[in-house]
């Protein structure tokens, strides 16, 4: 069943599943740029935490009963922000009571799990989207838009990468609760921006990944690195760690056969402070020090894409369109996590395994982009040979590399 749309300009009551670290930031972004929409019930354990949150940002309900807020009447949306353990169950009840519902990452602990909520939802016929913030930061907006206008050409590398030092909370250190570690917990995020780099419309195929344990005293991965081979030879690279010293470390780069794009998110990016005395506190997510040189965040609601996420989601739900991020899409990046598991275990390259493919619906995912994204682009002629490169040398002179269809040589000219 398709989800309806809403009438325009609705201000939208939230009921917000959630009273922790993703909580807070998701609430702080919905009462800031689209200040019509509000949390207006909160569900939260323990009570003390629900009860403070509600007081701090002025919502008028809190309860320790999940299905109580989800069913709330006045309640159209719910934002699922809960351990891992408990996404498939508030998807649930959200479908059940007809709510739409937007899930924070991963949606699921296992492709399997990701799957069940995709179906509860469609069949439901309510509206979902998928909370993943790190596809909607400004630079990644313009990275992806600048890369769907062609700037760097054909796309053949994206790597992203996201270390801290480990959680905050004792559930993701859990393998059963978080279903898994690093991988999951960090690596959702990278398989998405890569996925956002070299085009959703292109199918991820098969995973190589190793992973381990190498600092912390869990069964979890704390450090993994996983290849991503797509269906138009482009390769997908993560490396995520909980084992990273220095703060919150989100970078991705891309290579392309016309340019390339280096994106630091979080650490050094302009903004650097010495203190010998602190900020008297908070200073970043997972900042590893509060003195000395530290690297404040300008606006970290926006910077980690918070709110233009929020403002995508809502303006979507309003317009009768999908959102950029889909279920289907967390569905996709469980799959390839589950593939990197595999792989980690067996040392081989595993399929990535899809109940089915959908090409997308977001920008560059149009049947003639996902023709322009395969077709490698003729190589210049010169001579009747093939020019493989070209350089200007520290002489002045410019060397040309050259190959002769016909023999197979590769010769070289100066001029
Ligand atoms: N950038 C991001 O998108 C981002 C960042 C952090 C966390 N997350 C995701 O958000 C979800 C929640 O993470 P968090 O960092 O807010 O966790 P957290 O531990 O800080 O908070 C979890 C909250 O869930 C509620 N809760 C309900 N039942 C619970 C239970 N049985 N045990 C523990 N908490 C329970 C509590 O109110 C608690 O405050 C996870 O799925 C995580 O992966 C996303």
């Amino acid at each position: 069943m398709e989800p309806s749309p809403m009438n325009s300009l609705q201000n939208h009551h939230i009921t917000l599943l959630g009273t922790g670290l993703i909580g807070r930031f998701y609430c702080q972004a919905l009462h800031s740029r689209r200040s019509r929409d509000r949390v207006h019930v909160v569900f939260g354990v323990p009570a003390e935490s629900a009860a403070d949150f509600s007081r701090a940002f002025g919502i008028p309900k809190w309860t320790t009963d999940m299905a109580e807020a989800v069913r709330d009447p006045e309640t159209d949306t719910v934002i699922v922000g809960l351990p891992n353990d408990l996404h498939e169950q508030a998807v649930r009840l959200a479908a059940d009571a007809g709510k739409a519902v937007l899930c924070t990452k991963p949606l699921g602990r296992s492709a399997a799990e990701a799957r069940s909520m995709l179906e509860a939802v469609e069949k439901a016929g309510v509206f979902a989207g998928y909370l993943e913030d790190l596809c909607y930061t400004p630079k990644t907006l313009k990275a992806a838009a600048s890369i769907r206008a062609g700037a760097v050409g054909r796309v053949l590398w994206a790597r992203s990468r996201e270390t801290h030092g480990g959680p905050h909370s004792a559930w993701f250190w859990d393998v059963q609760r978080a279903g898994g570690g690093a991988i999951v917990d960090l690596g959702c995020h990278c398989i998405e921006v890569i996925r956002t780099f070299i085009g959703k419309h292109v199918r991820p195929v098969e995973v190589m990944a190793v992973s381990d344990t190498l600092v912390h005293p869990i069964e979890a991965e704390d450090s993994g690195i996983g290849l991503i081979r797509f269906e138009n030879r482009a390769i997908g690279q993560f490396e995520v760690a909980w084992t990273f010293r220095g703060g919150l470390d989100i970078r991705d780069e891309v290579a392309g056969t016309g340019g390339t794009i280096w994106l630091n998110h979080f650490l050094r990016t302009g903004f650097e402070m010495f203190t010998a005395t602190g900020l008297g506190g908070y200073v970043a997510e997972k900042a590893d020090t509060e003195k000395g040189w530290i690297f404040p965040s300008g606006d970290e609601l926006t910077e980690l894409g918070y709110a233009d996420m929020f403002a995508d989601m809502l303006d979507a739900m309003e317009n009768g369109r999908p959102p950029l991020e889909t279920f289907f899409d967390g569905y996709v990046v469980n799959a390839v996590m589950d593939a990197c598991y595999r792989s980690a275990a067996s040392r081989q390259w595993e399929p990535v395994d899809l109940f089915e493919w959908r090409q997308g619906t977001g920008p560059g995912s149009g049947p003639e982009s996902a023709a322009a994204a395969q077709e490698p682009p003729a190589a210049p002629q010169e001579d009747g040979c093939v020019l493989i490169k070209s350089e200007r040398m520290p002489d002045g002179t410019v060397k040309r590399i050259l190959r002769n269809p016909s023999t197979g040589e590769i010769f070289q000219k100066i001029g």
